[in-house]
């Protein structure tokens, strides 16, 4: 009897090992103890999280940005059990001295998020965008923190982080957004249909790689999977389909480019022919006296 009553106690308690295991799965076990640390954030939110730090900015790569951290949004994101100091190494409460501030942004923005995604990060490192970080030390490319808010980690597959792909890479690839945008997907997405695909749907967001890489997913050898993630069936012909094309450039899309200008010609002259023609036909009627108030 009293074993039978203990049942539901032990599932629980199961339950909940399975579940704190598979929540720290992803994190190295020194990190993770670190992680579930939460309590000194209290103290780091004393300060960054009171309403009178809003005002107050600090210089980041050139950009002003408040030292307020919203800690509502912190609490509800993916990251909402993380000590500030996982990523913010070295920090104590503050003001802080020289030495913690020193060199706290790129350990923040990509050091701190290999310590426990290592995965993720291997599979950037090898990509175009952190061939251009680590390879040529590039500051224009972007690290892990431009595509994923700090304080803020939603779900990638998430509405709301979908929602923003788009103008996430537009912030470098304008070009690619405004064809993207003339596409049938871009279309279908500017109305709101968030389920059709984005960017990182086709080139990923990792695994970016230039179309000539024959790794690719954008890659010609790799487009029937690549769009038969959706599209199950798909063909040689189906992924004809172009994405980027831009019909103003000849070098774009010759073929495309060639029916855009021949269609534009075909406007002029019809236009042209038509305005002529009334002109003529308005003049005839002045000479004939056809708008003549009383012509009888
Ligand atoms: C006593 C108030 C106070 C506390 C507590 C505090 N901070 Fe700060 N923090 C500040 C102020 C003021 C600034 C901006 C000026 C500066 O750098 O000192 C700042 C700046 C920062 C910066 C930006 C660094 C820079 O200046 O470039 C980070 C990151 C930071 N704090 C993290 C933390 C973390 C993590 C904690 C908790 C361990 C924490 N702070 C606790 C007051 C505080
Ligand atoms: C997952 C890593 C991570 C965690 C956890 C984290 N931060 Fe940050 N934090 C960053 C990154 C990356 C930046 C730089 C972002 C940017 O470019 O503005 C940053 C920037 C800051 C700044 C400078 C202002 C700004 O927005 O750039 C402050 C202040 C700060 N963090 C405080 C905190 C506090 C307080 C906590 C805990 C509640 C915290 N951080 C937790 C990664 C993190
Ligand atoms: C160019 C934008 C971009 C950059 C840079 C980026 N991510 Fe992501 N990340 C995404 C997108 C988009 C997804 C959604 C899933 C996908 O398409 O790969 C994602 C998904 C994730 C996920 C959850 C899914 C998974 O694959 O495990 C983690 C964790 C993650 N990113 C961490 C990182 C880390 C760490 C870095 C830096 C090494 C980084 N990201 C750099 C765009 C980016
Ligand atoms: C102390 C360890 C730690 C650090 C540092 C850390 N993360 Fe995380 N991250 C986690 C844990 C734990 C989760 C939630 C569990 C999981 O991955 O399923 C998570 C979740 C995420 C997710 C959402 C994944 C999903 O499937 O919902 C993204 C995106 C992400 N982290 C990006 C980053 C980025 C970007 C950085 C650096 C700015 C970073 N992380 C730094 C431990 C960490
Ligand atoms: C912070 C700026 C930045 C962001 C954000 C960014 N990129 Fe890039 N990306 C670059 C730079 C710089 C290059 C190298 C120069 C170039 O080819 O434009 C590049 C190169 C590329 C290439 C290879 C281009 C080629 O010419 O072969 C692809 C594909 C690409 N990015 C896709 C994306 C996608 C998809 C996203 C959004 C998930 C994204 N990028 C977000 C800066 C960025
Ligand atoms: C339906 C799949 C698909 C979507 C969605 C998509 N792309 Fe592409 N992208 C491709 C393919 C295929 C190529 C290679 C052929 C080409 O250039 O048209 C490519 C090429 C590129 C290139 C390199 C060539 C160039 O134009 O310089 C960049 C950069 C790029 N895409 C960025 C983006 C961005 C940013 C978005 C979102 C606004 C996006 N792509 C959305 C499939 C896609
Ligand atoms: C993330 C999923 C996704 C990916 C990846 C994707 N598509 Fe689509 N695509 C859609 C959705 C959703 C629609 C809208 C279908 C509808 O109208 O019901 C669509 C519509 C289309 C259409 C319009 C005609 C039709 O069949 O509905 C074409 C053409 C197309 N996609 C081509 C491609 C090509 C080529 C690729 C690869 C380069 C690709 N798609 C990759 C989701 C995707």
């Amino acid at each position: 009897m009293t074993r039978l009553r203990l049942m539901p106690l032990l599932l629980v308690a199961l339950c909940a090992a399975a579940f704190g295991f598979a929540g720290t799965a992803a994190a190295t076990p020194a990190t993770a103890t670190n992680a579930l640390n939460a309590p000194t954030n209290d103290e780091c939110f004393k300060c960054h999280g009171s309403a009178d730090v809003k005002g107050e900015t600090i210089d980041v790569k050139g950009v002003q940005k408040t030292i307020y951290v919203d800690r509502a949004i912190y609490e509800q994101s993916r990251h909402g059990k993380l000590a500030c100091t996982s990523c913010h190494l070295g920090f104590t409460s503050g003001p802080h001295d020289a030495e913690q501030t020193q060199n706290w942004l790129a350990t923040a923005k990509i050091g701190a998020c290999r310590e426990c995604h290592a995965d993720v990060f291997e599979m950037y490192r090898g990509s175009f965008h952190g061939n251009l970080v680590f390879g040529e030390s590039s500051g224009e490319a972007p690290v892990c923190a431009d595509c994923h808010e700090a304080h803020n980690i939603m779900p990638p597959e998430s509405q709301e982080f979908r929602a923003q792909i788009d103008t996430l890479c537009a912030n470098c690839h304008a070009d690619a957004l405004e064809t993207y945008l003339d596409s049938y997907h871009g279309k279908a997405f500017y109305l709101g249909e968030i389920q059709t695909a984005v960017c990182t749907d086709c080139h990923g967001g990792h695994r970016i790689l230039a179309p000539s890489d024959p790794n690719s997913s954008v890659n010609e050898a790799n487009l029937i999977q690549t769009c038969g993630e959706c599209h199950p069936g798909a063909n040689d012909n189906f992924v004809q389909f172009m994405v980027h094309v831009n019909p103003k450039s000849p070098s774009s899309s010759f073929l495309v480019w060639t029916f855009y200008m021949a269609y534009v010609l075909l406007i002029a002259v019809v236009f042209t022919f038509g305005f002529v023609h009334s002109g003529l036909y308005i003049y005839r009627g002045f000479k004939d006296g056809l708008y003549k108030r009383n012509h009888h």
